[in-house]
């Protein structure tokens, strides 16, 4: 059984009690917005097309999502705002007859692909399918009104439910699965008389069972898939949750977190084997772990790639952007090192405490171990780099670069004022500022030498 799933997104509500400025599903889950989860999920159902209703903050919206691989994607608007049921209708006009709409909600970020397969196949492209789940306390939920056949009769909403109904603890997730050409026919019958005045799509359950159709419901017990975000404490609960279920993925895998719930990846983690992840750790964009990598407490890791057997200690800040970092197989990185964008490492490189690196490279074996800055830099296999030595990278209008050939030992607090270039093997003394190349084999000192006056007298102070 095969037919094509469009899906229909509704996110044109306010969002009031995030109290935000920010449109309610653009706020960020794992890194991501609310909202391009459900896109990211949909295309995990292989869904042909999204059509994201948008109207608080539509703009911010429509230029907030993009879509996913090998999907449409396109925005349509509602306003203003008369209900769920009004929201689907502003869709149906670009959905084709021929598939299936499922009809997720833009602020409901954790569903898991394979309920949404499972609904999808109770559907069969033929049933309207709900998904729902039973709730020790379902207030405010639409209850599924079941006849004593067990059959779904009705979806009724809170404020338009008997005492009786309101003892019902199914309730409807907000998820639903539909023909299309069915959708088309009962949301043209739908009428907002109800307690709230809304056009509900709820409503199209009663009409499927008018028309003599059986009504499916597949139910779960994982509330988690269904929860919504409305307040910064809901965003807060769902994140911890979904950072969970990416710990509990990658160990898994293998991969050893000293404490699963201090842990956050908000992007793509991609662990090899024998990785070890100390506490409060944060990767974003996507990084790449070696065999054998572990990452210190306290460490901030975007867009890198770190290879086998690098060891990054505590307080570690790596940030490749948009170049990327770097890390060559066995480097040891930090305490208190920052990797910037273009920091490309090689084997064996040692990067201390205080050290900073941006668009450099450093090849095998080099070592910048004390309160250093290499910027604009290539720099040759085994160099010493002095404790509190730097680049001197910026005239104050253009970049310049700096070549330290292999070899080469700069002590320390020297100057390089790029650009510049020290040959192979040459020694810099201790204090220097360098401006000029500097042959292979040669040691250069720029500084002024040193005077030494014999018994000498401090000035005493003056009795008053
Ligand atoms: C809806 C269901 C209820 C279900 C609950 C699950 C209806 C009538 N009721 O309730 O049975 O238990 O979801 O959470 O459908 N939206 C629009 N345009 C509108 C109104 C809403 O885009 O005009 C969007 C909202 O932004 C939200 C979603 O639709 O993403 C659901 O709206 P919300 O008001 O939260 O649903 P409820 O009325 O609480
Ligand atoms: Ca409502």
């Amino acid at each position: 059984m095969s037919f094509p799933v469009d899906v229909v997104v509704m996110a044109a509500g306010k969002g009031t009690r995030m109290k935000s400025s920010k449109p309610k599903v653009l706020h960020r889950l794992g890194g991501r917005a609310l909202a391009q989860h459900v896109i990211d999920t949909a295309a995990r159902v292989s869904a042909r097309s999204v059509v994201v209703i948008t109207g608080h903050g539509a703009e911010q919206v429509e230029a907030g999502l993009v879509a996913a691989e090998g999907m449409a994607l396109q925005f349509v608007r509602q306003e203003p705002q008369l209900g769920t049921g009004h929201a689907v209708q502003q869709a149906v006009p670009v959905l084709a007859d021929d598939g299936v709409t499922l009809v997720l909600s833009g602020d409901v970020p954790l569903m898991r692909p394979e309920t949404l397969q499972a609904l999808l196949d109770l559907c069969g492209g033929q049933h309207l399918a709900l998904l729902t789940l039973s709730m020790a306390d379902p207030t405010g939920y639409g209850r599924i009104v079941r006849s004593a056949d067990g059959s779904v009769q009705a979806i009724v909403e809170q404020k338009d439910a008997s005492p009786e109904q309101r003892t019902i603890q199914e309730i409807y997730s907000g998820i639903m699965a539909v023909p299309t050409r069915l959708l088309r026919q009962w949301l043209a019958r739908l009428d907002n008389q109800n307690a709230q005045g809304e056009y509900y799509l709820t409503d199209v359950v009663k009409f499927a069972v008018g028309d003599g159709q059986k009504v499916q419901a597949h139910r779960i017990t994982d509330a988690v898939q269904v929860a919504g975000v409305n307040s910064p404490v809901q965003l807060a609960e769902l994140e911890r949750a979904y950072q969970r279920r990416q710990a509990e993925a990658l160990m898994e895998q293998g991969v050893r977190l000293a404490d699963p719930a201090r842990f956050d990846v908000r992007g793509e983690l991609v662990c090899g084997l024998d990785v070890e992840i100390d506490v409060n750790a944060i990767f974003s964009g996507r990084v790449v772990l070696g065999n054998g990598v572990r990452i210190g407490a306290h460490c901030v890791i975007a867009n890198a790639e770190i290879a086998a057997g690098v060891v990054i200690h505590p307080f570690t800040h790596i940030d490749g952007e948009k170049l990327g970092v770097r890390v060559g197989a066995g480097s040891l990185i930090g305490p208190f090192a920052r990797l910037r964008p273009g920091a490309d490492l090689g084997a064996e490189v040692h990067i201390g405490n205080f050290v900073e690196v941006k668009n450099a490279s450093l090849a095998a074996g080099a070592k910048a171990n004390h309160l250093a800055y290499l910027g604009d830099a290539t720099v040759g296999e085994r160099v010493n780099f002095g404790a509190g030595s730097i680049t001197a990278n910026y005239d104050g209008a253009n970049k310049h670069r700096t070549v330290i050939e292999a070899d080469v030992h700069v002590g320390s607090n020297c100057v390089l004022v790029a650009p510049v270039s020290l040959g192979a093997g040459g020694t810099v003394g201790a204090g220097s500022v360098i401006n000029k190349n500097t042959p292979p084999g040669s040691l250069a000192v720029a500084r002024g030498k040193q005077v030494t006056l014999a018994n000498w007298q401090r000035p005493a102070k003056k009795k008053p």
